[in-house]
Parts: C-alpha cells; sequence; structure tokens
C-alpha cells in the first residue's frame, strides 16, 4: 500500500507541472463570470498592507530626450522615429520630457506623490552606445547613478527595467532579437548593470512585454525593428527572449544574489479576456487558449514547466501541419534548456490595461471586442494566482491615455485609478491573491509611443510645446497621492454604518400615486374622466411594452387588500394621490362624481381604522384630458379649476386629512414651458391660500408641494468652478422656494407665493457630478435627467440611467437645504431605486439602498435636523402575465420592515435584538406595483408656525 501510494505521489508531482487545456484556472471565469452587474460594482473599502509597494513608471526613451548627447548611440526608436512619417506630427523622443537634463524636476514629483517606489528603464545605448560592453559611455553610467542615488536619498526604490524596447541600433544590425547571439550580448549588459547598479538596486525587470516585442516588433511590424513576418518570427524572437531572460536570472542568481539580495523578473503583458459565453465550455477554452497565447507563452514557461503552454503548442503544431511544414512554426525547447528556464523569476510582474471579449473559431480563438473594464484586472489576478502557483504579483503598469489636450482637469483617469485599483484591492482582500505592489502608468505625459504626443498616461502634465518642460501634477495626482497615504480605501465615515434608533415619534409610511405609478386602475369605472395619462398611455409605442393603466393594480377595487398589506408592514403613513378626472371628469365642477370621491373617502376610512394616516396629493401629473384640450396648464384658467378642485378635496376629505401636497413636483429644470411653470406655482399658491384661509382653522392640517433635487458634487474637488457649478445646481433645482428668483412674477404676485409652504416636500434620488460647463445644460436637458451630467463610475447603477446609488449626497442636500432655506421641516417624499431586466425578487440591490439612505437619515437626525423618507419603486412585484394580479414581495420588503421593526439600527454589538428575527408576515398580498415608501418625520418643531406643532400634537394621538 506504501508503495502504491508513493507512485501516486510522484505521479501527482509529474502531473502538476503540466497544463491542462483549458487550465485549471477556467475556475476562475465560473467563479466571477456570473456575478450580477451590482455584485461587480460594488465598492470595496479596504486598505493593503502597510509594506505594499505604491510606485509610478516610466521608461527612457519615453521620457530621457538627450538622444545623442554625452555619447549616447542611436536606438531602433530613434531611427524610427526620426524617419518622416513613422509617427504622426513626425514627432520623436529627441526631447521629450528632457528627463536627461530634468533630474531634479523628476525627483520632485516623485517625492510630492510620496510614491514608495519608482519604476524606469535603462537605455542600454546611453550605456553601451554600440550594446557592447567595449563602448562603455561613463556619462550615461553616471546618470543613472544620480538618479537611483536621488532615490535611494528620499526613500524611494528603484525598480529597474533592463530592456524597454529601445535595442541598440548597432546590435539590430546584427539581425536583432532574431539573432540568438543577443542571448550572450543582453546577458553581458544585464552583467554589467547588476554589478555597476545592484549595490543599491534590488528590483529588477529584464524585458517590458517580451509579447509586444515579438509580436508588434516582428510580426505586425508595426513597431521597431518593423519586421512583419508573423509566421515565424514572432516565435523565433519570443523563444531567444525566453532564453536571454532566463540567462540574465541565472547571472544574477550566480553572481549576485548571495551579495545583493535583489529580486528578479521580467514584467509581461495580459489582457484579459471573458469568454463570449461562459456557459459554452468550447467558449471558455477560447478564452483560457487567448490567455495563454499572450501570457502564458513566456509566464508558462518561466513559472510552470520551462515549456510553452499546451494549448499554444497544440495550436500552432496542427496549423503547421496543415501547412505540411515539416516541424512545427513553434520552437522547441530541450530539457536542459527547459529546467534552466523553469522557475526563472521571483515575483510576478504584470502589465495591465484593457479586456477583451473572446470566442471560438476554427481551430483558434478570435478575440472581439476590447475594453477597459476594472473588473477585468481582479480575474486576471485571480486567474495568475490559480495558473502559478500563488506567485507574488505586482502590477507593473497600469493606467489610461487621455487627449493630450486635457491638460491637469483629468476626472476620467482618477476614475480609471479608483475602480482598478479596487479592484486589486478586491483581489488582495476578498480572493487572497497575493498583491504586492501596484505601479500607476505614467508619472508624467510622455512620447506615447506610435501615438507620439497626442496622447497622456501622465499623473503629471507635461508642456511639450515649451522648452522647459514644465510639469504640472493633475487631479489624479492629487487623488493617487491620497490613495497612497490611505494605503487603499479606508471605510469613509460617510460610509459607516451609524447604529441608533429614530425618535420614538418617527412615522413609517408607504405611498404610491394615482395614475403614474399605475396602482388604481380602473380607468373609465364608475364615470371617470380620462387623464392625460390615460390618453398618452393608449397612444400605441408612447409606453414601453404598450403597457397601460387601465387595470395597473386594480386599487380601485381592492382597497381592503392595500390596507391590510399595509397594516402588515405596521406602517403609519400612506402617501397616495388623488386622481382628478376620477372626482371631476371633465376637470371642473359642472359635474362631481360622486362615486369618485366615495372611493377616497373609503380608503381613508380603511386607512384610520388600522391607524394608518393618509398623506394626500392633489395632484400628480394626471391632468383631466378635457382641461388639456383648452391648452392645459399653459391657460391661465387652470389656476381657478385647481383651486375649485382642490375646495371640493378639502371640504369632502379635509376633516380626515392632515397631510397634504398639492403638487408633486411642479416642475423639473427645463422641462416645461415657462407658462406652465409659472402657472403650476400660482395653482399652487392659491391652493395654499384656500386651505390657509378657509380650512386650517376647523382641519388643523398641513400643505406643501413637493419638489425634487439631485445632490451635485464638484466633479473635480481641486477645482473652485466645480464647486460653485455644484451649487449652482442645487439653486437651479430648488428655486421654486425662493421665488425672487422668478422675475416674471410681478412683487403682488411673489408676496402673494412667498412662504406658501408648511413644511419641505422633498423628492430625492441620486447625486450628479457637476462641472462648470454641464450647468447650463443640466438646466434644459428634458426628462431624463442625467442626460447632461455625469456620475462617478464607482457608484452603483440602478434600473434608470440618471439614477446612481450615492447615499452620502442624501445627508449633505438635506444639510444644504437646512442651511440654506432657515432649517424648514423636511419631509422626503420620495426616494428609491429602480430596476430593469426580468424580475430578481431577491433584490438585493434596494435592501442595500434602503439601508445605506435611510442609515444617512439617522445621521442627519442625530445632527437635529428634521427630515422625513420615502422610498419610490418596486418593493413589490406584480405579474401582469397572470390574470389574478398576483403581488410578490421581493426580498427587500423583510429587510425594509425589519428597519421599521427595530425603528433604526441596532448596534449588533449590544445584542440580543428581537427587532432583528421579525418575520416579514406572511405573503404581503397587496397590490403596490411601484411602491413608494414613506417615513415621515418631523423633529424639529417650528415655533413660529403654530399649526404645525399642533399636527404633531395630533398626530401622537392618532
Ligand atoms: C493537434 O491538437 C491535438 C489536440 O487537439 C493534440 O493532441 C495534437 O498533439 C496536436 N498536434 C500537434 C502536431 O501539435
Ligand atoms: C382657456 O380655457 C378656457 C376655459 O377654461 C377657454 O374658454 C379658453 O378658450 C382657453 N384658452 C385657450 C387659449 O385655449
Ligand atoms: C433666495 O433669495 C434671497 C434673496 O431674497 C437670496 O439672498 C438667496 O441667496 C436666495 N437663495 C437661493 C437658494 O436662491
Ligand atoms: C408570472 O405569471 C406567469 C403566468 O402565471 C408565470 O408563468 C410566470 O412564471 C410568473 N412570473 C413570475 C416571475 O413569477
Amino acid at each position: 500500500l506504501a508503495v502504491y501510494a508513493g507512485l501516486v505521489y510522484t505521479s501527482h508531482i509529474c502531473r502538476w507541472r503540466l497544463s491542462k487545456v483549458p487550465s485549471k484556472s477556467k475556475v476562475v471565469w465560473e467563479k466571477f463570470s456570473h456575478q450580477s452587474k451590482f455584485q461587480r460594482k460594488l465598492y470595496h473599502y479596504g486598505t493593503f498592507p502597510q509594506d505594499f509597494n505604491w510606485g509610478v513608471s516610466s521608461s527612457a526613451y519615453q521620457i530621457e530626450g538627450a538622444w545623442n548627447a554625452d555619447g549616447k548611440g542611436a536606438s531602433v526608436w530613434d531611427t524610427f522615429s526620426q524617419k518622416p512619417g513613422s509617427i504622426p506630427a513626425n514627432a520623436n523622443g529627441d526631447v521629450a520630457c528632457d528627463s536627461y537634463y530634468r533630474l531634479d524636476e523628476d525627483l520632485y514629483m516623485l517625492r510630492a506623490l510620496r510614491v514608495k517606489s519608482y519604476r524606469f528603464s535603462l537605455s542600454w545605448s546611453r550605456i553601451f552606445p554600440d550594446g557592447r560592453r567595449t563602448s562603455l559611455n561613463q556619462k550615461g553610467v553616471d546618470y543613472y547613478n544620480r538618479l537611483i542615488d536621488g532615490l535611494l536619498a528620499h526613500n524611494i526604490t528603484p525598480m529597474v527595467t533592463l530592456y524597454h524596447w529601445d535595442l541598440p541600433q548597432a546590435l539590430h544590425n546584427l539581425g536583432g532579437w532574431a539573432n540568438v547571439e543577443m542571448i550572450d550580448i543582453f546577458n553581458d549588459f544585464c552583467d554589467f548593470c547588476f554589478a555597476t547598479f545592484g549595490d543599491r538596486v534590488k528590483f529588477w525587470m529584464t524585458f517590458n512585454q517580451p509579447y509586444t516585442i515579438a509580436w508588434s516588433g516582428y510580426g505586425l511590424g508595426e513597431i521597431p525593428p518593423n519586421i512583419k513576418n508573423p509566421a515565424t518570427a514572432p516565435y523565433t524572437v519570443a523563444h531567444n527572449l525566453i532564453k536571454a531572460h532566463a540567462t540574465a536570472y541565472h547571472t544574477y542568481d550566480d553572481k549576485y544574489r548571495k551579495s545583493q539580495g535583489g529580486l528578479v523578473s521580467i514584467a509581461l503583458s495580459a489582457d484579459w479576456f471573458e469568454p463570449k459565453d461562459v456557459n459554452v465550455p468550447r467558449e471558455v477554452v477560447a478564452a483560457d487558449r487567448a490567455l495563454q497565447f499572450q501570457l502564458g507563452w513566456f509566464a508558462h514557461p518561466i513559472f510552470k514547466n520551462g515549456d510553452y503552454p499546451d494549448a499554444m503548442k497544440w495550436q500552432v503544431g496542427n496549423k503547421s501541419e496543415l501547412q505540411r511544414l515539416s516541424e512545427s512554426r513553434l520552437p522547441s525547447f530541450t530539457e536542459e534548456e527547459k529546467s534552466f528556464i523553469r522557475g526563472t523569476a521571483d515575483m510576478f510582474c504584470v502589465n495591465h490595461y484593457t479586456t477583451k471579449i473572446a470566442r471560438h473559431a476554427t481551430l483558434s480563438t478570435a478575440i472581439d471586442k476590447q475594453r477597459a473594464v476594472a473588473w477585468g484586472l481582479r480575474r486576471l489576478l485571480n486567474w495568475i494566482k490559480e495558473e502559478y502557483g500563488d506567485p507574488e504579483i505586482y502590477i507593473t503598469e497600469n493606467g489610461v491615455a487621455t487627449d493630450s489636450k486635457t491638460t491637469w482637469d483629468d476626472p476620467a483617469r482618477v476614475f480609471y485609478y479608483k475602480t482598478y485599483i479596487d479592484e486589486a484591492l478586491k483581489a488582495y482582500d476578498i480572493d487572497g491573491v497575493k498583491v504586492k505592489g501596484y505601479i500607476a502608468t505614467s508619472l508624467m505625459d510622455s512620447f506615447e509611443w506610435l501615438n507620439g504626443y497626442k496622447v497622456g498616461f501622465g499623473l503629471h502634465h507635461v508642456d511639450f510645446t515649451n522648452p522647459n518642460r514644465p510639469r504640472t501634477p493633475k487631479y489624479s495626482a492629487h487623488f493617487y497621492y491620497q490613495v497612497i497615504k490611505d494605503n487603499g480605501f479606508p471605510i469613509p465615515d460617510d460610509d459607516k454604518m451609524l447604529y441608533g434608533h429614530f425618535r420614538k415619534d418617527f412615522i413609517w409610511s408607504v405611498s404610491t400615486a394615482a395614475y403614474q405609478v399605475t396602482i388604481e386602475g380602473g380607468w373609465r369605472a364608475d364615470g371617470k374622466g380620462l387623464s392625460i395619462w390615460d390618453t398618452f398611455a393608449h397612444t400605441p409605442l408612447r409606453v414601453f411594452d404598450d403597457d397601460t393603466g387601465d387595470i395597473a393594480c386594480d386599487s380601485y377595487n381592492k382597497i381592503q387588500e392595500d390596507v391590510a398589506m399595509l397594516k402588515q408592514l405596521k406602517v403609519t403613513h400612506y402617501r397616495f394621490s388623488i386622481s382628478w378626472p376620477r372626482v371631476l371628469p371633465d376637470g371642473t365642477t359642472n359635474h362631481i362624481n360622486n362615486a369618485g370621491l366615495n372611493y377616497y373617502q373609503r380608503l381613508i376610512d380603511a386607512l384610520l381604522a388600522v391607524n394608518i394616516q393618509p398623506h394626500v396629493t392633489l395632484y400628480h401629473w394626471d391632468l383631466p384630458q378635457a382641461l388639456q384640450d383648452v391648452g392645459g396648464w399653459e391657460n391661465e384658467t387652470i389656476i381657478a379649476r385647481f383651486t375649485d378642485y382642490a375646495d371640493i378635496i378639502f371640504s369632502h376629505l379635509g376633516p380626515k386629512v392632515k397631510f397634504w401636497i398639492t403638487i408633486n413636483e411642479p416642475f423639473r429644470p427645463g422641462t416645461l414651458p415657462y407658462i406652465v411653470a409659472h402657472n403650476l406655482i400660482k395653482a399652487h399658491a392659491e391652493v395654499w391660500h384656500l386651505y390657509n384661509d378657509k380650512y386650517r382653522a376647523t382641519q388643523k392640517g398641513v400643505i406643501s408641494m413637493t419638489i425634487n433635487s439631485d445632490w451635485s458634487e464638484p466633479r473635480n474637488p481641486y477645482k473652485q468652478e466645480d464647486y460653485d457649478a455644484a451649487r449652482l445646481i442645487e439653486y437651479i433645482q430648488i428655486f421654486n422656494f425662493n421665488i425672487s428668483r422668478l422675475p416674471e412674477f410681478s412683487p403682488e404676485e411673489i408676496k402673494r407665493i412667498k412662504g406658501t409652504y408648511d413644511y419641505f416636500g422633498f423628492n430625492h434620488y441620486t447625486t450628479i457630478l457637476s462641472p462648470i460647463f454641464l450647468v447650463f445644460l443640466n438646466f434644459i436637458v428634458d426628462l431624463n435627467r442625467g442626460v447632461g451630467t455625469i456620475a462617478d463610475r464607482t457608484w452603483l447603477d440602478s434600473g434608470s440611467a440618471w439614477l446612481k446609488v450615492s447615499p452620502f449626497g442624501f445627508r449633505r442636500i438635506l444639510n444644504f437645504i437646512k442651511e440654506e432655506y432657515g432649517n424648514p421641516p423636511i419631509i422626503i417624499t420620495e426616494n428609491g431605486i429602480s430596476e430593469r431586466g426580468s424580475v430578481d425578487l431577491n433584490d438585493i440591490q434596494r435592501s442595500y439602498y434602503y439601508e445605506k439612505y435611510i442609515n444617512q437619515l439617522l445621521k442627519g437626525i442625530k445632527c437635529q435636523w428634521a427630515t422625513g423618507f420615502a422610498e419610490r419603486f418596486g418593493l413589490f412585484y406584480v405579474n401582469r402575465s397572470d390574470p389574478n394580479l398576483p403581488r410578490v414581495a421581493k426580498a427587500s420588503v423583510a429587510n425594509y420592515s425589519t428597519i421599521i421593526t427595530c425603528n433604526g439600527f441596532p448596534d449588533p454589538a449590544l445584542e440580543p435584538h428581537e427587532c432583528l428575527n421579525t418575520e416579514p408576515e406572511g405573503k404581503l398580498q397587496s397590490c403596490l406595483a411601484i411602491c413608494l415608501f414613506v417615513c415621515v418625520f418631523v423633529a424639529r418643531k417650528q415655533p413660529k408656525k403654530k399649526y404645525f406643532i399642533e399636527t404633531i400634537t395630533l398626530e401622537k394621538k392618532m
């Protein structure tokens, strides 16, 4: 048995070195490709280990300039870029950032950023002008000594690339990397560098992106030496590069490691490849093969078994067979070579930029799209961990190019880093990948190879038109400095959970609107008139899926079911709107539809019977069609019509309703002709005065309108204009409460309108970022809020493009209102998240949204302002394909009702909490297709408004 076990063991040892096709690393796709967008995007807060290596990169030809100064020899890049027509605008690296003469400026930037490492490359032909030791140029050596010493003087670790594409021209003349002699010549250069700089340099990379050297230089012929021979040259060149790398590694190992104690590796490039369909095995094989052809080509021999990946050997072998070649175009290594190559890297260095889609094609893989998606980095890091035996990984390049016209205001780069570094953090913190360092590309804008100076990757902008090449930190440099300082993304105070409870008199409630949320149905029932929404929805192709509100949730016929559900949810308020045409079919008092009025009376009685307060909106966008036919809100006579309608409602329902909203969101900036906003505001004011003069004394309620505003953050926090723009948006969106800003009103009108609110009814959903130039655009964009605005890409999405999950903005805008409008009582009348696509009853996203937003509210209350909160968008799913219109509670209902039951967030450290264990009662059967949860909170009593205090007292009694 023992012997048998030993045999099994041995064969196991032999086998793990062999790769599989697809590799075992396909588990990475199995694990991650099924993630929901929510899971994928959820921002992860945390930090890297203390010794994490933060750095920035550059390379010799891109920054040094001084192409022939002090005895430097020409490289293939000098030759190529100096040839007219090679590069747009005939750009070249003759001067570049002039770093050869501006060492102090470079060191200054590095010190200011407080990076721990600086990755740069040595120009071979600056040290050996003709590539050989015999041509040694001491001035070149001196330059690098000054650089290295300057770094060490400031505790910055030099990370040195020995070869970053600038092959000495003299060596190209010998055939370059297609010539096997290059292995020894390169080794001699490395030997010299180890001996000369190795006392201070402890982190070496032999080659930068050998894939690019072999494929773009010798296959596609795009970069120097521009050889176009894709069939065989890349394979020969890569074969030599791998051997050259291994030789240099052994030189270090044999001669220097003991005394110098550094690390040697090679910087490999890798895109991430996502299969076209992760459920189809051969597509996963295709993605795996794509990775093997790019990364595995070099990593497999060096980090696995000294040989190319099987996927590569088979594909090139089979194709060579088809081409009737006597042997594969992919050269093979001898056994000695394999053992010489295997294990010649002390850490894994990877350059990563983009993700591509791989799909199966006959005998190969086709690569489709290319996108910069941050989550690709997390998957790549996991794949490397699986495939190469959990090595220590340094991300040696990662960054994004922006047009060189973008000088220092580069939020796109900030988003890139914010998301990519976060994915690296997830790989480290959640997945246990040994991520040891992150090098941002690059320190400053520089000669971008085939793009010349058209684009820049820099954290610093360089003015290439100025002979002094001034360097200016970009917004991204400030950002990266902060990331380094924080060692990642520690959880911001804003996002920390606050444990605690709402006040005892905090009122939790739920709300809907008559047509807009399509809950009532009964569109022609019992004499109801047409509304503009009925007409709109009955016009084909106007509403998604030709969905109408004809039946909707049929709440008109299901009062008892609705109320029963509200009761089960333990809410104390219910916000709903009255359908104007249901009460006044043609919009006027010529005919009162008593059946319609009776419906609302029954609803209110049913609510009060179970101690639920009605919160009633008079106008939620469903204007009677008959009024629209005579000009709607553009016709001034509508003010009187609306007042008449309100009078009817107050007199019939007012004795039992204490909370009124005149108009929900009377206008959004730019959505309505000016006259409409004008009339809406005047109608609101008239109704407020009607209530104030005729009903308040006896009915003792409060009345206001609701408005909507997003919170705006300055897009670039380092730019004053963006601050100003953000505030300006607030002013624009809220200006209906500051009537003096509307010049069209006469002084008498202003007097009549001013102060016509008892509380600040406020709808809020999201935060936008506001660069100055978007302010006016934002002002004129249409109903599609967000069209002219941008959001932080790290914020979670919802089903609506304009709605990004940004809970911190909720608290900030409430504080803004408090400061700006003299601390009015605020009721948040709408707030929520939408979703899109197939129904997911397990709506974790909505639960997340509640928890975060309501927690911000709790924090606000700790700060003592008055507020309220409302959730909009479906907590319940109404299955419209089923004639019984069954309503199914989504998972978030349980989450939300737990918050209600607990009246906040009990601290888990102070266990136990019974409220956390209460089960949501049964299947909640009621019709709330899109239901609005409102928690109304009226904290600060306003001493000046006496009736307001009365209302509170009155509520408490009920
Ligand atoms: C061709 O591919 C198959 C696997 O599909 C492999 O077993 C075989 O060795 C390959 N042939 C050559 C010549 O590489
Ligand atoms: C405005 O409405 C009234 C009825 O209320 C109507 O007589 C008048 O023609 C309308 N004006 C316009 C311009 O449509
Ligand atoms: C409101 O109007 C006053 C002047 O009546 C002005 O000082 C204040 O800045 C305005 N606030 C906003 C938000 O527009
Ligand atoms: C909706 O109802 C239809 C018909 O009864 C049923 O086939 C479907 O599975 C239901 N959808 C959901 C998500 O419950």
